[in-house]
């Protein structure tokens, strides 16, 4: 068994993820790092100057009910513990007003965003429960409380998470797990950038609202609230949606 803490990324080679596994190392945790293939994982680990023995990479896809399961066993056997579960995994699909919108687009979105979250907590609380105590923050967004254009699939898909984080708050609060989400604004990342893209593609202008801060976060910033939340300064923190949008959704 780690002796030290263990926290568990979905979508750790992505742009939020690895900073999210960054900010638990430097609290001298151990990281689990989960995204759908080897290579990404390896990339992520490499760029980021991470400490071999201090990480773990476990090539998943999380829409798998099978593959989750296997992960979280291989990861037990493995540390012995989790301490934190962070479901950063996502994707934005093709953005498309709703007459246009696949159902394949919308059925694959909801795969990954909303059953993939469920499975990891679904294989994950029966150790947490053994352990009683645990930390849990799903990732939910902006578009996941209100109604954005052309993202029908991806916004309600996060309204989901959020939803589900609340169950899991409220069945598990009584036995020292706390489960929370954190939702974004815009973030630097590659899915910013796949944004833009199909935006541009649908209105031929790459614009996106920023709020009175005029710009979007660093990784990093939506990292800190996401740790936060999985330590003890958090311990009374149980369903909260914390947004971290800059004010972007002050209207
Ligand atoms: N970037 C933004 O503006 C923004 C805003 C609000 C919320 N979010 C949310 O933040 C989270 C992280 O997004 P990001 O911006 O870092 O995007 P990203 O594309 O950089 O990272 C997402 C990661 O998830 C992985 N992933 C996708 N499908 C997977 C699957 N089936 N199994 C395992 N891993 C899978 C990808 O390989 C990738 O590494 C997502 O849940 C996203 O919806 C992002």
């Amino acid at each position: 068994m780690k002796t030290e803490r263990v926290v568990v990324v979905t979508g750790a080679a992505g742009g939020i993820g690895r900073q999210i596994v960054k900010k638990f190392l430097d609290n001298g945790y151990f990281a689990c790092m989960l995204d759908i293939a080897e290579e990404p994982i390896a990339k992520a680990i490499e760029e980021m100057g991470f400490d071999g023995s201090k990480v773990k990479g476990y090539a998943i896809d999380i829409s798998s009910e099978e593959k989750v399961k296997e992960v979280i066993a291989k990861i037990i056997e493995d540390c012995g513990r989790i301490d934190a579960l962070v479901n950063a995994a996502g994707i934005c699909g093709k953005y498309a007003p709703t007459i246009d919108y696949t159902f394949e687009n919308f059925k694959r979105i909801y795969e990954i965003n909303a059953f993939g979250t469920f499975l990891m907590m679904k294989y994950t609380l029966p150790q947490m429960v053994e352990q009683k105590k645990g930390a849990i923050v799903n990732f939910g967004s902006v578009s996941g409380m209100t109604g954005y254009t052309w993202e029908i699939g991806y916004g309600s898909s996060k309204w989901a998470v959020i939803g589900m984080t609340k169950n899991v708050a409220n069945e598990y609060g009584g036995m020292g797990i706390r489960a929370n989400s954190v939702s974004p604004g815009w973030v630097d990342t590659n899915m910013l950038k796949v944004s833009l893209d199909d935006f541009e593609a649908i209105t031929g202008a790459a614009d996106i609202t920023l709020g009175p801060m005029g710009r979007v976060a660093t990784p990093a910033e939506i990292a800190n609230g996401v740790y936060w939340l999985c330590t003890d300064d958090a311990s009374y923190v149980n369903s909260t949606n914390l947004l971290i949008d800059g004010g972007m959704m002050l209207g």
